[in-house]
């Protein structure tokens, strides 16, 4: 058995664990971070693609976005596709110049890892059985095995940032969590293709067939989504059927054809909406997709996480500065605020695109309305942009600012 010991334990090698590393180290704070996957495997895990403007900004302030400056797409508007017809939300003329950056989730990753490993820190890939203990008391352990051999490490944190399925939740007592959850009745079949984006901005499409969105991953790279049947399996979609239904769903009136290619990657994800409160036990702190899920259409997964170390990373750097514990107690209040704002925003902007089968025919005028009139009006496209691209960290600060008893 190896004993070690480090100030900060991180569960998880995903954007939120490896940003969290990020962040202690410039803080002047030890960590150790624990992945059960192979780096091979996390550098090409197909996700998320949508970077916010205060990621961004945070990647910059880490001198981690060199080669995301280089190669991200930077877009300033999104398109919505309703009966045939495009209407263009202008994300940066609504929001002060602020804009989207489009980066594969697992580039960001690669970089991440790579610049962590380079300055010498310290990620170990393919660990197995991670139990924790002690939360409750002032000295937790996280037990793992790697390579045969077991292992254990000592630390005065444990951040939980691996993922929806890791252990960190399930490793606090019951009773103690509270769980808001809600599952939709549709999943996202999401592609990778090697052919030219038909679009120079995204498409959000509401169609009577489901909805589809037309996203982008280089020139030549384009990635594609459409509603199915949370049923669905895979082989029930060949390329072919999937292309024609994209065509569909994305087409306009004015014969608008999108171009197709070879599938490199095809995925289903399901829609689910989850939080939990709080997101603390004891010295075992949850961040990222380990505490919150939010369905994929506003594209703040990936966002939500970085957030959520962001205000972990400054909670632990006051408490190593002076032992004080307060900013470690509003950690999970602070960081909810913002969740439950962006589960809102996702689920309502959910329910704005996507067409149940069957779907009550009234209701489904309605919900048409209601889309057009959040692409005509200015006052609803702001309020669109502003979620999608640019709430601020400091959302719970700002808030307050309008309490006025
Ligand atoms: P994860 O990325 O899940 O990382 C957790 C890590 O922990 C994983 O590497 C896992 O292997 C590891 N792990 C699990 N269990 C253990 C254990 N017991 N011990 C050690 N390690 C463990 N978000 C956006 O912001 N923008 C988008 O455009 C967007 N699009 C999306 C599209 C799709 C199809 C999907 C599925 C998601 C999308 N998201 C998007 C969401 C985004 O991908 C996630 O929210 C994001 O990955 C969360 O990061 P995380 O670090 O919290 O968790
Ligand atoms: C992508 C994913 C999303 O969930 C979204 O809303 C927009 C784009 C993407 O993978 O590119």
């Amino acid at each position: 058995m190896s004993i070690s010991e480090t100030q900060v334990g991180i569960i998880g090698a995903g954007p939120a664990g490896l940003v969290l590393s990020h962040l202690l180290a410039r803080a002047g704070i030890e960590a150790v971070v624990l992945e059960t996957r192979s780096r091979e495997y996390v550098e090409h895990r197909v996700r998320a693609g949508v970077l916010e403007q205060s990621t961004i900004d945070l990647l910059d302030e880490l001198s981690l976005s060199a080669r995301l400056r280089a190669e991200g797409l930077i877009h300033r508007g999104i398109l919505i596709g309703l009966e045939g017809r495009r209407y263009r939300i202008p994300l940066s003329e609504l929001t002060s110049g602020r804009a989207i950056t489009i980066y594969g989730q697992q580039e960001l990753v690669k970089d991440l890892i790579a610049a962590r490993l380079a300055a010498g820190g310290d990620i170990e890939f393919e660990v197995e059985a991670v139990e924790l203990s002690g939360l409750e008391t002032q000295r937790p352990t996280i037990r793992y095995h790697q390579r045969g051999h077991p292992h254990e490490l000592h630390c005065d944190f444990v951040a939980g940032c691996d993922g929806s399925h890791g252990v960190s939740r399930r490793s606090i007592p019951p009773g103690v969590l509270r769980v808001y959850e809600r599952r939709y009745p549709f999943a996202w079949l999401g592609i990778l293709a090697a052919v030219a984006p038909s679009t120079d901005e995204l498409i959000y499409a509401r169609h009577e067939r489901g909805f589809a969105l037309h996203s982008v991953r280089s020139p030549t790279i384009s990635r594609l989504y459409i509603q199915v049947d949370p049923g669905t399996a895979l082989a029930d979609w060949p390329d072919d059927r999937l292309w024609q239904e994209l065509q569909l769903r994305l087409g306009t009136n004015d014969g608008w054809t999108l171009a197709d290619g070879p599938v490199l990657e095809k995925s289903i994800a399901l829609h689910h909406s989850f939080v939990v409160e709080p997101m603390q036990h004891g010295r075992l702190f949850l961040a990222g997709d380990a505490a919150h899920i939010v369905p994929p259409t506003g594209a703040k997964g990936l966002n939500l996480a970085v957030a959520d170390v962001r205000m972990l990373a400054r909670a632990i750097g006051h408490w190593y500065r002076g032992r004080q514990t307060e900013e470690l107690e509003r950690y999970s209040e602070r960081c909810l605020n913002r969740i439950w704002r962006v589960q809102e925003f996702s689920s309502w902007l959910t329910g704005l695109l996507h067409r149940l089968p069957g779907m009550d025919p009234f209701d489904d005028r309605i919900a048409r309305a209601r889309l057009e009139w959040v692409c005509r009006s200015e006052a609803e496209a702001l309020s669109l942009a502003e979620n999608y691209v640019c709430l601020p960290f400091e959302y719970s600060d700002q808030i307050s600012k309008n309490i006025v008893s």
